[in-house]
């Protein structure tokens, strides 16, 4: 075993969540999880897994060393973040104070404590992508949301502990990842359980934005590939390494549920919406690791859960909090067209 205690923060998120469970799938047994159970973070997510959980926020610092120090940790993959584009735009100051304060945080922590430290990122700090190119990890960051800005800056301050304390430090930057357990705020959990309830599926301008749509499990096992044999202080993204049409994306998600195209609904645009994202994976596929689920196929499955776990979704769906946030988000859209 590479290492072994490990701390992973944001657990019960999706990722987080889908991560955990490949650690003890691949005997790793010593798993702590810090997670501060924002919206986004549910207990359902790791239920009947027997990780300990411990509920807090990454930004306190005295928690996070009593965290590292009880367990003897030697490795922190800090998955916990605020994730999604559209709330940055609606609120921004959270994400500062969690995906950078919160990472500067643990990066202090794994300082003093001299272990490993693997921060997950995402290809939307290349900003949007022109042309047919493919971002490499090389690539300059230039990112145009909040929330995107927020991991750059994150990844930068990670980079700096590598460079200045010779902190033994990976980053992973993955792309649109679909499937099993993610909130309903992202777009194929919130299409696929609007059409499951005959709502319309708002499409942000054309729908002609493309996104790698990764399945979840390709991401996780290669986060776990940077883990074992990454090279320290190394960047690699993680994707299916091929792009979609979000209008592709829906085809095969209306084709899956057996819903018809007359739900589709073009709506007002996002603002600052990112066009292409676009990441070359050779570098990961070079540890060996190797995508499993082309886009439509990672879609596809992803709709295939949510259809086959409505206990997992409705109660979402109807929380005061969910709607609150579909009315905010999507009433004014919806009424225009
Ligand atoms: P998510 O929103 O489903 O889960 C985030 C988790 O972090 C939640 O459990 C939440 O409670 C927890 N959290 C939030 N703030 C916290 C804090 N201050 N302290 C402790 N816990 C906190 O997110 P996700 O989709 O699983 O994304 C996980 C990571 O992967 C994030 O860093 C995100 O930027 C990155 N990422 C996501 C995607 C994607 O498509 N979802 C793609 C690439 C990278
Ligand atoms: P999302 O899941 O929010 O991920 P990200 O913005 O981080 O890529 O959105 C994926 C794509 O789907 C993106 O191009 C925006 C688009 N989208 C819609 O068209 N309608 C929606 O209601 C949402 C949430 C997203």
């Amino acid at each position: 075993m590479a290492f072994s205690s490990i701390l992973v923060t944001g657990g019960c998120g999706f990722i987080g969540a889908n991560f955990v469970r490949l650690l003890l799938e691949r005997g790793y047994n010593n798993v702590v999880v810090l997670d501060k159970l924002t919206y986004a973070g549910r207990l359902e997510n790791l239920a009947g897994m027997g990780v300990p959980i411990v509920v807090g926020d990454i930004g306190n610092l005295e928690l996070v060393r009593h965290i590292v120090e009880m367990n003897g940790i030697d490795l922190i993959v800090n998955f916990a973040a605020e994730t999604h584009v559209d709330q940055s735009i609606l609120n921004p100051f959270v994400f500062t104070e969690t995906n950078v304060r919160g990472t500067h945080v643990l990066l202090e922590v794994a300082r003093e404590k001299k272990i490993r430290f693997h921060h997950i990122s995402t290809d939307e700090v290349y900003g949007t992508i022109e042309g047919d190119h493919h971002s490499l990890e090389t690539d300059i960051l230039a990112p145009r949301s909040p929330y995107s800005a927020s991991k750059a800056a994150a990844d930068l301050l990670v980079q700096s502990y590598f460079v200045t304390y010779g902190l033994q430090t990976t980053i992973t930057r993955g792309s649109n990842n679909v499937g099993a357990y993610q909130f309903l705020e992202k777009v194929v959990p919130l299409f696929a359980t609007n059409a499951m309830l005959d709502l319309p599926l708002p499409v942000y301008g054309d729908g002609l934005q493309m996104r790698d749509y990764t399945h979840v499990s390709d991401h996780c096992t290669g986060i776990l590939a940077v883990l074992e044999k990454g090279s320290i202080g190394e960047i690699y993204n993680v994707g299916a390494g091929q792009e979609i049409t979000n209008m592709a994306m829906l085809e095969v998600l209306l084709e899956t549920l057996n819903k018809p195209r007359s739900l589709i609904r073009h709506v007002t645009d996002r603002a600052g919406h990112d066009r292409r994202y676009s990441v070359s994976v050779k570098k990961l596929e070079a540890l060996g690791w190797k995508a499993q689920y082309a886009p439509k196929e990672a879609v596809a499955a992803a709709a295939k859960w949510y259809l086959e776990n409505p206990t997992y979704w409705q109660p979402v769906r109807e929380s005061s909090s969910f709607q609150a946030y579909y009315n905010r988000q999507y009433a004014k859209r919806l009424e225009t067209v």
